[in-house]
């Protein structure tokens, strides 16, 4: 509102605005100068143009001064809610993340391995929490000091539409990805949850706060099953995480297990278990297209045509002595190159982008486990696909954050992790104390705020682990205005 008095002020009292509105009236829209009209006539090299690429959305600027505001809170200690708090590291803070994030500044600046932001995705719905951060198209129109899109061209009406959708929630989760970056660690990442109605104005605002350099890839998690009554023939069944990394060259992936059922050692090998290799390569030079011949049959042997020897001449010798290459006794036969499972570079091979053995029910079913009498909390994520990916990019003692804690799933998986591997991970959750509705179930069970969700969730989950670490201490901000 202040800035559409001052826009406005500016308008009325600014006598050369009035006379450039005289002069070029085909570069303004209604009231406003339109800066790519001014842009198209004038000439782009007439133009400073500070900008070259980016996402930008009315009111950035006041997103991320939002970072950048200092945060007028403190953290507070609530025991009784706390669980074991001398016999654990993990925090559990109710509150906004925005403060949260600087408040951990203080003691958790680069200690943060990793941090799973799984927020509201903008579908516009309502759920235990609120999931709509549209506009109404007069407050919008309002907010970017339109009197109306009537003489507005067809692709700016788009954009105002898309602003109207976007708006709000970038402005929401634009600082907090910001303050996230503080927290990691060198070799740090962050994974972000979320489905195609942000994911394309998430991965640009990624760009811009981590650098698209330190981009580490994206999951695509098959989540659901395809519907059958679909009205448009098609179904969405995945959502996103998209990694980022503080710096992409120091982290580490854990990667996956190869799969070594088929090497064995028929024939007792000194150098143990082998699969038979294949000896040729799609590219080489003419120097790769020797003749091999086999001792025992004097029989030679040539790549097929267009192809080439994986190996060089003077390979074969030294690899005949060791026993690497067999050669048959009989013609007509071909040699083997053996492949040892010694020789491997590394037993584990690079994760997949897709995961599709972890449906999203998962979720819902471990709840009615913790809860049944009824669960509080619905869709909340797999712990085991929160186990994967923390398995993925964490080691035994290092520290996951949760800014988007939900009925706690994270907080959870730590629990079955620390105890299926002897581990000592912790975790911090925040959640705010966003209020349930009086109709939901979950008030009904008799939760008023989806923190409380969350921190019966640890209590249930933590007595059912016993592990390592399996406590929580409960802080709340306050607000020191
Ligand atoms: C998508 S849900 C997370 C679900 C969670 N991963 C789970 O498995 O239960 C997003 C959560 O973030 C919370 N939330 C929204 N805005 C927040 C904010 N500014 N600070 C802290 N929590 C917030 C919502 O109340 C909601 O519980």
């Amino acid at each position: 509102m202040t800035r559409k008095l001052s826009l406005l002020n500016f308008y009325k009292k600014h006598k050369h605005f009035r006379e450039l509105k005289e002069l070029l009236p085909h570069v303004f829209e209604g009231d406003l100068l339109d800066i790519q009209k001014l842009k198209e006539f004038v000439g782009d090299s007439n133009f400073i143009d500070q900008l070259n690429y980016e996402l930008s959305w009315f009111d950035k600027k006041q997103a991320l001064e939002a970072s950048q505001k200092d945060c007028e809170a403190e953290l507070k200690f609530v025991e009784d809610k706390s669980i074991l708090p001398n016999q654990s590291d993990n925090l559990f803070i109710e509150g906004d993340n925005l403060d949260a994030l600087k408040l951990l500044r203080k003691n958790y600046q680069e200690k943060i391995k990793f941090i799973y932001v799984d927020p509201p995705y903008n579908t516009g719905k309502n759920f235990a929490y609120s999931d709509n951060f549209h506009l109404a198209s007069d407050d919008y129109l309002e907010y970017l000091n339109y009197s109306s899109i009537g003489r507005v061209n067809q692709f700016k009406q788009h954009r105002i539409k898309s602003g109207e959708i976007h708006t709000q929630w970038l402005n929401m989760i634009f600082p907090r990805l910001i303050l996230c970056k503080d927290l990691l660690t060198a070799d740090g990442v962050v994974l972000i949850s979320i489905n195609e109605l942000e994911k394309a104005n998430l991965q640009l605002i990624c760009n811009e706060v981590y650098g698209e350099e330190n981009f580490v890839g994206c999951f695509v998690w098959e989540n659901r099953s395809i519907t059958n009554d679909s009205l448009h023939l098609f179904s969405s069944v995945h959502e996103y995480i998209l990694i980022y990394a503080r710096n992409k060259s120091k982290v580490v992936c854990k990667g996956e297990e190869k799969d070594f059922s088929n090497y064995s050692n028929p024939d007792d090998d000194a150098n143990g278990n082998w699969i038979p290799d294949n000896p040729t390569a799609a590219s080489g030079n003419k120097k790769s297209r020797f003749p091999i011949i086999n001792p025992f049959t004097n029989e030679k042997y040539l790549p097929p045509n267009g192809r080439y020897w994986a190996f060089s001449e003077s390979r074969v010798e030294e690899w005949t002595k060791s026993g690497k290459l067999v050669f048959p006794k009989e013609k007509g036969k071909r040699f083997i190159l053996k492949k040892y499972k010694s020789e491997l570079k590394s037993e584990r091979k690079p994760i997949s982008s897709i995961i599709s053995d972890i449906p999203g029910m998962k979720g819902t079913k471990e709840l009615k486990v913790l809860y049944p009498e009824g669960i509080p909390f619905k869709h909340p994520k797999p712990t085991d696909l929160l186990i994967k990916l923390f398995d993925q990019f964490t080691g035994n003692e290092d520290i996951v954050l949760d800014i988007f804690a939900g009925s706690a799933s994270t907080a959870h998986a730590i629990f079955k992790m620390n105890k299926a591997s002897s581990s000592n991970r912790s975790f911090i959750c925040v959640q705010n104390n966003e209020e349930l509705s009086v109709k939901s179930t979950a008030y009904q069970l008799g939760y008023s705020s989806i923190s409380d969700i969350a921190i019966d969730r640890i209590k249930r989950a933590g007595k059912q682990k016993s592990g390592n670490n399996c406590g929580v201490n409960y802080f709340k901000i306050e607000s020191l205005k």
